[in-house]
């Protein structure tokens, strides 16, 4: 696919422009693995990336097109930006998008929630992204790569209007089983959606079987299991397992200091005693990433373990976003009361158990971070990969440092040398968590050794590379059925 122009597809911008308190301009790279993982595609093919624009500068910058040219410094691709009215943004992205579709797909036992106006708001902006990816498309063959479940309508829309396309979409949260799939009133028109896709991609293959089991029993389909596809309304999907992964981030590392100034730095930062081993967490506030089942695990940790009090500490990052939404709100608070409970409980006026920031932070910054944990702790309740996994292996070019990780992320299908844990599960966690703190420096180095091998192989160029070459097989294929 030489010549073919990539335009992806995203509800999250790469590069956000927000005014600042002194009114100047100023660039967030938003906590999105989505974002960590497509940046570097785009950067590669020189493509177009079509994104909502919330920033507060972000209609500042743009042309008359609104478009924008980024990297900021080293332009190599053109962000689309789409507007999206107040009501619009309400009902598809925090009400269908992030009330309904997040919580059914990820198994936290939050209820999702269906209304009407959300549904209706989801297909007009669905709608809208499609007008501008035919307005973007230079010819009638670009490849598109609808990324996520803010745009399950959007493969479909864009097949109608581009009918010799290449659509890919990429879903990059787990997929319910049919059975909880079926609660979902508007369940038939989102697989119609998503089957306008030539390629359907998640990052296991037991959410790609989901999907497939789903489309058997709600479609009047044919499904290929030998070939792992669907047809359905005289066209076919690949729907395949592709893991995601980051980008090797050897230039950074080189430009970030040293594993001990990162360790003195983060320690002189955040308050930390020198005698005491640093768990860290990162990650966006919420529900799905267990942190609250992390404190508990602390907790169960100095109850078993009481030598350990005043020897760990626990450090959260963890980026709001979504705050308007009831459940996030909820997680937070209880998040600042746990982490209060347990300073006062075991903590002193020298030594605080639980530093939690709830912040953004840059890519800089968080790389620092890993770079001065003891231990990195991955604890989701249910995750479709968990990029932060992969980026704390790949930043520890020392080879030392302890990856706890959960069971039901997707990185454990591949991170075998993590210690797998099961979230739910406090007691296991914390005797885990023991393991960790006294594992010895060779342990420790062969295991991240394993692990950076395989991040290093299976990086982000080879997940697209893998979906790309699917697609130049299609096009071939249909090439060859036309002759
Ligand atoms: C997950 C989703 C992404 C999303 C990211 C951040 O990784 O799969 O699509 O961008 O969370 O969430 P937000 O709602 O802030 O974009």
């Amino acid at each position: 696919l030489p010549d073919a122009q990539v335009i992806v597809v995203s509800n999250r911008e790469p590069y956000i422009h927000n005014e600042d308190k002194n009114g100047e301009v100023e660039l967030v790279v938003p906590a999105s693995g989505l974002v960590a993982a497509l940046e570097p595609i785009t950067r590669a093919c020189a493509g177009t990336w079509i994104a909502y624009g919330g920033g507060t500068a972000d209609r500042e910058v743009v042309d008359s097109n609104d478009r924008v040219q980024v990297p900021p410094g080293n332009p190599s691709y053109t962000l689309r930006r789409v507007w999206l009215t107040e009501e619009e943004y309400q009902g598809y992205y925090l009400g269908f998008a992030n009330e309904g579709l997040w919580p059914l797909c990820h198994i936290a036992f939050t209820r999702p929630i269906f209304r009407d106006s959300d549904w209706e708001a989801y297909e007009a902006a669905n709608r809208k992204f499609a007008d501008t990816v035919v307005a973007e498309a230079r010819n009638e063959r670009p490849i598109v790569l609808v990324q996520d479940y803010h745009f399950a309508l959007l493969p479909r829309m864009i097949r109608e209007r581009l009918p010799e396309a290449i659509v890919i979409t990429f879903w990059h949260i787990p997929w319910p089983n049919s059975e909880v799939f079926s609660i979902c009133p508007w369940r038939e028109r989102i697989l119609d959606g998503l089957l306008g896709s030539s390629i359907i991609g998640f990052h296991t293959q037991f959410h790609a079987n989901n999907f497939t089991e789903s489309v058997d029993r709600f479609m009047e389909s044919r499904i290929e299991r030998a070939d792992a596809a669907v047809s359905y309304g005289g066209q076919t999907t690949l729907v395949h397992a592709y893991p995601i992964s980051i980008e090797w981030p050897a230039e950074m590392l080189k430009a970030l200091p040293s594993v001990e100034q990162s360790q003195q730095h983060i320690r002189e930062r955040f308050g930390i005693p020198a005698d005491a081993k640093l768990c860290v967490g990162v990650e966006r506030l919420d529900y799905t990433k267990g942190i609250l089942d992390r404190f508990h695990a602390l907790e169960e940790l100095f109850i078993r373990h009481p030598e350990t009090i005043g020897k760990v500490v626990f450090l959260q990052i963890a980026a709001p976003s979504r705050g308007t939404l009831p459940a996030y709100k909820q997680l937070h608070e209880e998040c600042l009361r746990f982490a209060e409970e347990l300073n006062e409980r075991y903590g002193n006026e020298t030594y605080r158990p639980v530093v939690l920031v709830a912040q953004h932070h840059s890519q800089k910054d968080v790389y620092e971070i890993y770079r001065a944990a003891d231990i990195c702790l991955v604890t989701s309740l249910h995750d479709g990969m968990n990029l932060v996994a992969k980026e704390f292996v790949a930043s520890r070019d020392d080879e030392q440092g302890v990856l706890l990780l959960s069971t039901f992320a997707g990185a454990s299908r591949e991170l075998l040398e993590a210690l797998i844990v099961n979230p739910y599960d406090a007691a296991m966690m914390s005797e885990t968590m023991l393991q960790a703190l006294t594992m010895g420096p060779e342990e420790q180095r062969g295991r991240m050794r394993r692990m950076r091998d395989i991040v290093r192989d299976n990086n982000v160029y080879r997940w697209a590379g893998s979906m790309l070459l699917d697609a130049a097989r299609l096009r071939k294929r249909d090439e060859l059925d036309r002759v």
